[in-house]
């Protein structure tokens, strides 16, 4: 049985949010709902979700010392990831002292944390399909992965990227020679801790690339059941996301091989809460990419086509609570980048934007914004993806954000 509290008292739900973006920040609205008491943790002072937390707090969530002083500090039951860059060997001591419980687990934030170990305990450990890949230390291994000097040629083109990075960040595509070195110096430039490490990958010919949101929640008799969302397609242009749309039309065999993938995986990390879980699609043949032990970005389109929503299911299951992960109507979402680099900037076109039919937006609130930062999303539902897709996108192709 699960039993909730009142915010802002002795018997009150205490859940800390590690990152308060604008995926933590509709998992704290969601948390709010179900009157929780909130934590909101960021690394700059009004984050999304901090605007929206009962508590709001600015630590370096990747220093270890700061992260165990606000744990013991605030005392949480819950720690909820929101973000990869943390120190996780951290969060994984406080839950072995019992201090904390980590969401899904602080094993499964340690591996997903960085690339090399979510992709060792899916390849080689689970045996699920992935892309061919070897991890290298400096340009002359990478070289030699490239080549299958000691071993299988990865060859051309192929995929490098820092091992500690996201959204896209000093990633690269390598189609000959003569790539090599501008991928090698991209990636150094670009990773979250310069350690110099890379991931190199086989390119994949997809015929298209899905996030199956997978939730691992309590049934009625407290044992952990598996529910999958509509598989979400999505467009990432130079490595970030885009467009997102739901429900993605998938052969039976394909979606069946998906949810099996998804399934071992998520098993395997444990714990309770969503997954996205991002798969690339060609014919009946499905490839695990990586995980999120949390919502995804692409996700967001699950505010207009859901009826719990990923943030609403990931609040639920991290609760105990039961999920529902039903779709209400096919929708999709398009990204509303900055567009200038400034603070304290303003949106025109928002009226305009939501008279499109089936609309609906999402402005983060973002103190700073940068030409490729993502400061908003529109939503679109409509009868079928197409329909949706463009609304979504005429949606956010109206609202002009500009220097105050
Ligand atoms: N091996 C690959 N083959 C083809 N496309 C890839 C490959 N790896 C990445 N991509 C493309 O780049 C996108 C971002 O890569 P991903 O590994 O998900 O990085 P991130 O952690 O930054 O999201 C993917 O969604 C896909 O579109
Ligand atoms: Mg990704």
């Amino acid at each position: 049985m699960t039993t909730l509290g009142t915010p802002l008292s002795p018997c009150a739900t205490r859940v800390m949010l590690l990152g308060s973006g604008e995926l933590g920040k509709e998992v704290l609205i969601a948390l709010q709902r179900l009157g929780v008491e909130t934590i909101a943790v960021d690394r700059y002072e009004n984050a999304p979700g901090q605007q929206v937390a009962h508590h709001a707090r600015t630590i370096t969530m990747s220093d270890p010392a700061q992260l165990k002083a606000l744990i013991e500090a605030e005392k949480p039951q819950l720690v909820v990831p929101e973000i990869e860059a943390i120190a996780t060997p951290m969060l994984q001591q406080l839950e072995d002292a019992g201090v904390v419980r980590v969401i899904p687990t602080a094993r499964a934030a340690r591996l997903t944390m960085d690339r090399e170990g979510i992709r060792r305990l899916a390849a080689e450990t689970l045996g699920v399909p992935t892309s061919p890949y070897r991890f290298c230390d400096s340009l002359a291994e990478l070289q030699a992965a490239i080549d299958g000097a000691n071993g299988e040629a990865i060859g051309y083109p192929c995929v490098v990227k820092p091992v500690m990075s996201s959204s896209g960040k000093g990633q690269s595509k390598i189609d000959g020679p003569a790539d090599v070195q501008k991928a090698w110096d991209y990636a150094m430039a670009g990773g979250r801790v310069s350690h110099g490490r890379v991931i190199v990958e086989g390119f994949i010919d997809f015929d298209y690339e899905i996030t199956l949101l997978t939730v691992r929640a309590l049934d009625g008799t407290g044992a952990v059941q598996t529910q999958f969302c509509e598989p979400i397609g999505h467009l990432q242009v130079s490595g970030d996301y885009v467009e997102s749309w739901q429900p993605h039309p998938m052969a039976p065999a394909a979606l069946q091989k998906a949810q099996q993938i998804a399934q071992a995986v998520t098993a395997d990390l444990g714990g309770q809460g969503l997954f996205g879980v991002e798969l690339f699609v060609k014919g009946d043949q499905v490839w695990f990419s990586e995980v999120s032990p949390r919502p995804h970005d692409t996700g967001m389109v699950t505010m207009a086509t859901q009826w719990q929503n990923e943030f609403e299911l990931h609040a639920r299951a991290i609760l105990g609570l039961p999920v529902d992960t039903t779709l209400k109507s096919p929708g999709a979402s398009a990204v509303v980048y900055g567009g200038v680099d400034a603070t304290g900037i303003v949106f025109d076109g928002v009226a305009e934007a939501l008279a499109v039919p089936g609309v609906d937006l999402r402005l983060f609130g973002k103190p700073e914004s940068f030409t490729k930062r993502r400061m908003g999303v529109a939503l679109a539902h409509a009868v079928d993806i197409d329909t949706a897709r463009r609304n979504a996108k005429e949606a956010a192709s109206r609202v002009k954000p500009r220097e105050a």
